[in-house]
């Protein structure tokens, strides 16, 4: 609830302007008064007169307002409220939120104010994807800016599909209301009380005490990933193989190295909601591991390594009755018929999506800090751009959150 909560609502110029007046009216019944500013675009797309009427407050336009100014009006705006909401938020407002630019009554509220700021983003899917929003949205979750959405749907303007809708009135009213009732997060964090499994690195199998079997994998993106459902308000549990990376922080971690511990430590690890399989596991391991390290025997002849091959760890639990969580997701690192092989992976091991990526040397993935990704699933395929490891895992943690709410609507 929001009752006798103030609160500033930010209206920026983009379509989704007129989903702004049902969020007034959604806020208002939980409870809250609305005090609304709109920016010069806004006004393109709905009235400060319909505004007005439905938040029975004076509606806030411009910077240099005579009469609210005689009390330094920004100023006041920005202090005597609970919470600052930007319904829509434009990726032009958020650049300037990030610049500290105050060249209207907009800006200058955010740049002067220190209550919780709550952005519902809403643009085209390829400004939402462009490097550039990307940063500014880093750059505000590292400000302590909390979001809501945006999520993925068509455009109101141009059918695209993508990312980028803004999210629905009802859901921002929800997460004000979560973010001013002392659960500071909870509307932001829509994996609470969620319990994820995620795999990370590589294995290591060794050869003899001093030898072993690897791959490139460094662990970031997985690493990521539990990052991001930690955020999420997730319980974690992290299988990491070796790497050189720190744990991440509010998250459980167990360390293994080879594919038979990785395997033992996610069964001991389920049930969970969800178990997402990133690390790259070793095919095989040696058959014997020898207990002294293998000498050369004179003889010039390199030794004749006897291989078997891995318990694959995605696709037994894909195939476990009890132990399959709800949501089964695994990766597909290829460097050639990426869609066809991930496909296959898909159906093969019973995963419900395949994040799959080319991680031919040219492309840098492997241990770099971007990947690109689509995300193959019986629905279909889902390209998404060039982005950094992070930001593929926070989208990664959205897209669960929704198929999770969706199947528990179900
Ligand atoms: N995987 C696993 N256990 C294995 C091998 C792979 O759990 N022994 C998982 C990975 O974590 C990933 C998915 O299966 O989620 C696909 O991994 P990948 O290495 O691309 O596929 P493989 O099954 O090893 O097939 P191939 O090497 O033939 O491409």
């Amino acid at each position: 609830m929001l009752t006798n909560k103030r609160v500033v609502l930010i209206i920026s110029g983009g379509i989704a302007a007129y989903k702004s007046l049902d969020l007034i009216r959604r806020l208002r019944e939980r409870g809250a008064s609305v005090h609304a500013i709109m920016t010069r675009g806004a006004r393109e797309f709905v009235t400060p007169l319909a505004v007005g009427a439905l938040t029975a407050q004076k509606v806030y336009t411009d910077l240099f307002d005579r009469e609210a100014e005689q009390d330094v009006g920004h100023i006041r705006l920005a202090r005597d409220y609970d919470l600052i909401l930007i319904a829509p938020a434009t990726a032009d407002l958020m650049a300037k939120m990030v610049h500290g630019i105050a060249d209207d009554l907009a800006t200058a509220v955010l740049l002067a104010s220190d209550k919780p700021v709550l952005i519902a983003p809403a643009m085209n899917p390829k400004m939402w994807d462009n490097p550039a929003t990307r940063r500014n949205v880093e750059t505000l979750h590292a400000d302590g800016k909390h979001f809501i959405g945006p999520n993925r749907g068509e455009m109101a303007e141009s059918g695209e599909a993508g990312v980028g809708r803004m999210a629905e009135p009802l859901e921002i009213a929800e997460a004000a209301s979560k973010l001013l009732s002392g659960d500071a997060d909870a509307g932001t964090r829509p994996l609470s009380g969620r319990h994820i499994v995620i795999t990370s690195g590589p294995t290591h199998e060794p050869i003899d005490p001093v030898r072993y079997i690897a791959n490139r994998s460094s662990g970031k993106q997985g690493h990521a990933i539990a990052a991001a459902a930690a955020e999420a308000g997730a319980r974690v549990t992290l299988i990491s193989g070796p790497v050189s990376i720190p744990d991440p922080q509010g998250v459980d971690v167990i360390h293994v190295e080879t594919a038979v511990q990785m395997l033992d430590a996610v069964t001991s690890a389920l049930p969970a909601d969800v178990a997402v399989m990133a690390a790259a596991v070793a095919d095989w391991r040696v058959a014997s591991e020898g207990s002294q390290k293998i000498k050369k025997d004179g003889s010039g002849k390199p030794p004749a390594l006897e291989m078997v091959e891995n318990p694959d760890i995605l696709a037994t639990i894909g195939h476990h009755e009890s132990l399959r969580p709800a949501l089964l997701v695994g990766f597909a690192a290829e460097t050639q018929n990426l869609i066809d092989n991930a496909r296959s992976k898909l159906e093969r091991k019973k995963a419900d999506w395949i994040v799959a990526n080319d991680v031919s040397p040219e492309t840098g993935i492997m241990g770099g800090d971007a990947n690109t990704v689509r995300i193959v699933s019986s629905d279909g395929i889902d390209a998404w751009p060039a982005l950094n490891k992070s930001e593929v895992a926070r989208r990664l943690v959205v897209r669960i959150a929704e198929a999770l709410q969706a199947d528990s609507q179900n």
